[in-house]
């Protein structure tokens, strides 16, 4: 039985609940720290009896510490450098939702203080679904060939996420880190990087920066990116879509085939044509059935993490280790760059 303690009972844990409520023999929540003690309260109460719950996650790793293998931290960027430093001090591993920092600065010293069984994870939970590592396989395989060129799309409205609260920290640079790349395309950044096993090298942005965005969070981004393995594509992504069909779009073009990815139900697919444009699978019909994506990877995301705690083999894990190696390829500067958020010229 794994102890988790939650940092942060806030939007998100929605979703990270799911995998203690599935798997009570497996997981259990040890306490929760949350200044905003309702919130905290009304988690503890959806996720069992007797939980603990402190306004200060200091308070909690002082007091029950022993009593816990691991923690989840789900709070507002700003606060994850200083609240992963305290668990990875404690000695205990940390799940750190996306981004794990606000920038490489803060990740480079977040990495120094890793040792063994103090480590972090970072929340990149979409390297952890079903549909991601069929894809990640099918893109090895001689169907697709060599990647060449992709397209990446992803968009979300504010104004659903804000719900109209006035002065939202995902609003402002300061605490956000970024905008929409750091907080949103962030997702097809990272799973790109996982699908090819590559990264980016280069890199060339226009944004805007329109409200309700403060502070130099930019709002809306066109970017031209190349790979080590020379791979090149475009990503669009923007915080103020107003009735987008869809939140995030995936083309990948390779020597022999395509691939379409299609995230949001109810069309929700993945079209990968092989190599002679003929075999085309839709995932969907594959499997049966479609689950909602971001109740099943984060399930697979907290088993991974669990699996790491445990050092003990786990199913799917064949995503594990790649997504520690998240914090390696994050360095690789490129949230620096696209932030400068300058028109440059390619040549
Ligand atoms: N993986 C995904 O798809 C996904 C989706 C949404 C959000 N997120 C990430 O989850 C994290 C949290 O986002 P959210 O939408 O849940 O935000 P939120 O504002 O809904 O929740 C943040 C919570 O942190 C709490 N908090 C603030 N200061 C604290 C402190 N000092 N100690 C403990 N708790 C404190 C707040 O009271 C709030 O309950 C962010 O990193 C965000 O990017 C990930």
């Amino acid at each position: 039985m794994q102890r988790i303690a939650f940092i942060g009972a806030g939007g998100i844990t929605f979703a990270h609940k799911k995998a203690f409520l599935q798997h009570p023999s497996q997981l259990s929540v040890a306490g929760i720290a949350d200044p905003n003690l309702d919130a905290a309260t009304k988690l503890a109460a959806e996720l069992g009896t007797g939980i603990p719950v402190f306004a200060d996650h200091k308070e909690m790793l002082a007091s029950i510490k022993d009593r816990m293998d691991g923690v989840v931290i789900t709070t507002p960027h700003f606060l994850h450098l200083p609240m992963a430093s305290d668990v990875l001090n404690s000695g205990l591993p940390a799940l750190v939702e996306k981004p794990v920092c606000c920038n490489t600065e803060e990740l480079r010293l977040l990495h120094s203080l890793e040792k063994p069984g103090a480590f972090v994870q970072a929340g990149q939970m979409q390297r952890f679904g079903r549909e991601e590592n069929w894809i990640k396989d099918w893109l090895g395989s001689d169907k697709f060939g060599d990647p060449l060129l992709f397209n990446l799309d992803i968009y979300q409205n504010i104004e659903g996420d804000t719900g109209g609260r006035e002065g939202f920290w995902i609003l402002d640079k300061r605490r956000a880190g970024g905008g929409i790349v750091i907080s949103v395309a962030i997702h097809i950044l990272d799973l790109l990087r996982y699908w090819l096993d590559d990264d980016f090298v280069e890199v060339y942005a226009w944004g805007r920066l329109d409200p309700p965005f403060t502070h130099g969070d930019e709002s809306t981004v066109a970017a031209t990116l190349t790979t080590r393995r020379g791979v090149m594509g475009t990503l669009n992504c923007s915080y103020t879509t107003k009735r987008c069909p869809y939140s995030q779009r995936t083309m990948l073009f390779g020597t022999h085939g395509t691939l379409y990815q299609h995230m949001d139900q109810p069309v929700a697919a993945v079209q990968a044509c092989g190599t002679h444009g003929t075999a085309i699978t839709w995932w969907g019909k594959i499997d049966g059935h479609w689950q909602p994506p971001v109740a099943s990877v984060t399930i697979r995301q907290q088993h991974g993490f669990d699996w790491f705690v445990l050092k003990e083999p786990f199913p799917y894990l064949s995503a594990g280790p790649s997504n520690r190696k998240h914090l390696d390829v994050v360095r690789e500067e490129l949230f620096e760059e696209i932030y400068q958020i300058e028109i440059q010229d390619p040549a």
